[in-house]
């Protein structure tokens, strides 16, 4: 992976990029590590930075790293990798090994988050803020319902705001 610009992130279409070609959050280090597939989140600007926001649920085993530890990474790949994303995204590190599972080779980065030799873009984001959802914040509550009401996905996702600090890509 070779470190880019983050305007390199101008090329692409960021609804796109997360919400249909999805992405892994990874957090850890090469040997121990957090890795689930999102396609929540977004890229953005806030306080003078360029910024990546991610929802994760407590439930989730990439929780825990990813509140363990100082930065996340988002992965992006190739179609190709779309039933490595379907994989990480139905089962959990609790149950498996999912790097042992699906071939992917961990990497450490430069600025010290973990992400995968496969990725053809990679964010790398340190935490600047976290905030648990509540109910009483829903001003359109047909999405409480939705999603956290009588079919419940498991609780209130977290949100976490995080600088971009580093954008790779594929050499
Ligand atoms: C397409 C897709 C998108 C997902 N997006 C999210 C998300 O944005 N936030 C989240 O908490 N879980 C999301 N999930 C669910 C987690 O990826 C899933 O629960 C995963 O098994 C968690 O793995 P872990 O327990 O190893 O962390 C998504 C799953 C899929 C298939």
């Amino acid at each position: 992976m070779k470190k880019t610009d983050v305007a390199r992130l101008c090329r692409e279409d960021v609804v796109d990029l997360i919400g249909r070609q999805w992405m892994l959050i990874t957090a850890g280090t090469p040997d121990h590590l957090g890795t689930m597939t999102a396609s929540w989140g977004g890229v953005g600007f806030l306080w003078n930075k360029p910024v990546a926001f991610v929802f994760i649920r407590p439930e989730r085993h990439t929780y825990d790293f990813a509140e363990c530890n100082a930065r996340m990474t988002l992965s992006f790949f190739d179609e190709a990798y779309r039933s490595v994303l379907q994989f990480c995204g139905t089962k959990s590190g609790r149950d498996c090994d999912k790097v042992a599972e699906t071939g992917l080779t961990p990497t450490l980065l430069q600025g010290g988050g973990v992400a995968f030799e496969q990725a053809r873009l990679v964010i790398e984001g340190r935490k600047l803020y976290r905030a648990e959802m509540t109910a009483e914040r829903f001003l359109d509550q047909s999405i409480l319902a939705q999603w956290y009401g009588d079919h419940p996905g498991g609780s209130m996702h977290t949100v976490y705001v995080l600088e971009i600090e580093n954008v790779y890509e594929q050499e």
